[in-house]
Order: C-alpha cells, then structure tokens, then sequence
C-alpha cells in the first residue's frame, strides 16, 4: 500500500473529527487512522470508528444546506468548510404521489441525488475522500470508476486544485467520458471491464508514493460520504426513518452506509428506535449479490458483466456480503431486473414525477415494482427508493424509447392532421 503521507509531514490535530480509528468489520481490531483499508491480522476491511459527542438536531440544522451539517458525524475536521470542495448533498426528498398511485403503495418518497453538483450521489462520498488526501498530504487524487465517481473525482480535484487521475472501463458511454475530460486532463481509458481498471488501480496505488485512490487507499474514509445519503432521508422526513428503502447495489458500499447511518441516528437519540426493511437493486446482467441471495447462501460468486446499467456493472463487489447481511437481518431482499424493465423503469419515473434517472435509477424504480408485484415489499407501509444519478449521462439507453410521436410541417392544419389538437 502506498505512504501517502511522507515522513516529513504529520497529520494535524483533529483532521479527521471524531473519528477515533479505523476498525476490522470482521474481527474488530483497530488501526491508526491513515491510508489503509485492509485490516493487517485478518484482511477485512477497515471502516471509521467514532467517538461521538452530543449532538442534537438543532445542531444539525444550524449547519449549511450540504452534507457538512454532518460534519460532527464524519471523519472530517471541524474547519471543513474553509477548504473548496464541492459542497454536495442535501437533495430534495420529493414524496412520489404519481408513482405510489401506479405502483398501489401507501406513501412513497423519491431521494432525488442527480442534482448533487456532477449530478450522481458520488459528490458524497468523494467530497469525504477529498478531506482525507488533503489531511493526509497526498499529491494526486485518484480513482477506478464505472463513470459517476470518476466525474465527482475530476470536478472535486479540479476545485480543489489537486492533480487527478481517473481511470474508467474503455467501453463507458461517452457522456460520462466527457463530464470527466471536462474537468481533468488525466483521464485514462482502459481496455477492460471495472474489476480489470480496480486491480490496476491497486497495482498503481502499491507503486506510487502520495496517491489517495479514492476507493482503494482512502476507502473507509470515502465511504463515510454515504452515511449521509441515511442522515438526510431521515431528517427530511421530520427525523424518523422510513419503513422500507430500496438502494440500488455495485460494489454495496451506499447500502452498508445508509444502514450504519440509521443506526447512528438512532445511538444519538437523534430518532426513535424502529424496524426498517432494506432492500437491494441490480440489473440481471451483473446481480451476484442478487443471486446469491436468492441461492441462500453467503458467499458472492464473481461474475463478468453485460448489462446497459454501467455504473453497477462490479461483478466482484467489496461489501457484497455486508449486503447480505444487512437485507436478510433487516427483513429485505435484493431483487434483480432485466435491461428492458431498467429501460421501462426509466420512463416509468420520468413519466410519473418528472424525475430523469440514469440506468442505475432505472434499475432501482424497477426493482421496486418488482418487490411490490411479487409481494417482498409491504404497500401499506412508507418507502423510500434513492435515485443516485441522472438520466442525462445514459441517454443511449432510453433514445430508442423516446422520441417526437411526429414531425409535422408548421401549420395547425398539419398539427390538427396528426391528431394532436
Ligand atoms: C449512479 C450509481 N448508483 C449506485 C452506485 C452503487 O454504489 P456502490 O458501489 O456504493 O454500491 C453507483 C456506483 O458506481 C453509481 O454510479
Ligand atoms: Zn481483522
């Protein structure tokens, strides 16, 4: 693993918050917080251990309009907003009457993370990176992706005037190439799918001094971002959770994190104690943590993906079997859809709340209708579904669904002839 910090340079007082260590999510033993991932004895994965303060919801409130009302929350220092970053978060959390009414559910909200600033929810989780390659001195901010993250890593190195390099599968759609070339210099295609660029992406982070990989050397940090995807949904819904939430799943690490939020929340008194069912989405041509809960069993085998959802497209995914875990402890299930109903999921959200979902989003909406028609999801109960990137950055996938029901000469005569008026 690379020193990201060289021996020089120390890391300051409090430049991660209340963050106290990093601890083994498999035998709970602890590292100093730094630039490591895998747990030395056991080689699980290492995720931000806390030691929190009281915090009351006027607190929180007090704080700006982005995921840094959380700060006290994160491993994050207490200035951090002095330092430019992109400032996401806070999404609107719209409540989905149209499409509860399609679907034959009681109540149901859409958390809407396309508005975040590059328009997925990865601004989270790489503004959390980005404080900790700071904190920690690294000279280039880095990143494997299957397209959103590397986007949020070249909009928040470029803010912050840090060196990016971000490298993406060769096949990727071209309007997520473009929302990362517009931002850095460095971004490397490679030919192969995303477990080939994450295995590349180790080899360079184990070679280089002062790299942070986002999700590779700085991953629990990065992770941390997804907490407050949880805080938010339950402070907009008056400080409670939800019922039921479905979270679309790639490498699992959003799940794990919304559930370790919801469960924060309540260890603070911030909510009232309640059962919540989480539910995971994959598409069918990369769903091994769908398959393997279906199967019954516990462990995920890897699988080489074909599916027009990209940015789930992990056939090898990290916190699968945290995902597991979770849905099966929590009362969930993870469903998975076919490419044609993550097509009809698309236009189905678009159509009833005005919402244009990426493929991920498409999977989630479908997922859902999936979970209500085949009686895993509870239609009297409140849900949440999270739609985590916009519809703008896969149009391919839904150009062939959409278009002008005619092109008409520009009379009323020919506008009445078609059956328009
Ligand atoms: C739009 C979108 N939704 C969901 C995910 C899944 O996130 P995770 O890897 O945390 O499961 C990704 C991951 O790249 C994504 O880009
Ligand atoms: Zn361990």
């Amino acid at each position: 693993m690379s020193a990201v910090v060289t021996e020089q340079e120390t890391v300051r007082e409090g430049a991660f918050g209340n963050a106290v260590a990093l601890s083994c999510r498999e035998c709970g033993g602890r590292v100093e917080l730094g630039p490591s991932y895998a747990c030395p004895d056991c080689f699980g994965p290492l995720e931000v251990a806390y030691d929190f303060p009281a915090i009351t919801r006027e607190d929180i409130a007090a704080g700006p309009a982005n995921i840094w009302r959380y700060k006290a929350l994160l491993p994050v220092p207490a200035d951090i907003e002095e330092s430019p970053n992109t400032e996401p978060g806070f999404t609107r959390l719209l409540e989905a009457k149209n499409l509860a009414a399609e679907l034959g559910l009681a109540r149901l909200w859409v958390k809407d993370d396309s508005t975040n600033p590059t328009n997925s929810f990865k601004d989270r989780v790489v503004a959390c990176a980005l404080s900790a390659a700071r904190e920690l001195h690294a000279k280039v901010f880095a990143c494997p992706s299957t397209g959103n993250l590397a986007n949020a890593v070249a909009a928040a190195g470029a803010r912050a005037g840090i060196r990016t390099v971000v490298l993406i599968p060769s096949n990727l759609e071209q309007p997520k190439q473009v929302n990362s070339a517009i931002f850095t210099d460095s971004l490397v295609a490679v030919e192969g799918n995303y477990d080939d660029v994450n295995k590349l992406a180790q080899e360079i982070a184990a070679e280089e001094e002062g790299w942070a990989f986002v999700n590779v050397n700085v991953r629990p940090f990065y992770a941390e971002g997804s907490k407050t995807l949880g805080y938010e949904i339950a402070e907009q819904l008056g400080w409670r959770l939800p019922d039921q939430i479905v979270i679309p799943v790639a490498s699992g690490s959003q799940l794990t994190k919304v559930h370790k939020a919801f469960q924060e929340l309540v260890k603070l008194g911030l909510v009232e104690e309640k059962p919540y069912r989480i539910f995971g989405a994959q598409a069918e041509g990369c769903g091994p943590v769908a398959t393997a809960y279906k199967a019954g069993v516990d462990a995920i085998r890897p699988v080489k993906p074909d599916t027009i959802a990209k940015s789930l497209a992990i056939g090898n995914p990290a916190d699968g079997i945290y995902v597991l875990d979770i849905t099966r402890s929590t009362g969930g299930a993870v469903e998975q859809v076919t490419d044609d109903e993550i097509r009809a999921g698309i236009v189905l959200l678009a159509r009833t709340e005005g919402v244009f979902t990426e493929t991920a989003g498409g999977t989630t909406t479908a997922v859902l209708k999936k979970l209500v028609e085949t009686g895993q999801l509870d239609t009297s109960l409140e849900t949440v579904i999270i739609n985590t990137g916009h519809g703008l950055k896969t149009l391919d996938a839904v150009s062939g669904q959409v278009g002008p029901r005619a092109t008409i000469a520009a009379s009323y005569d020919a506008f009445e002839a078609a059956g328009l008026a």
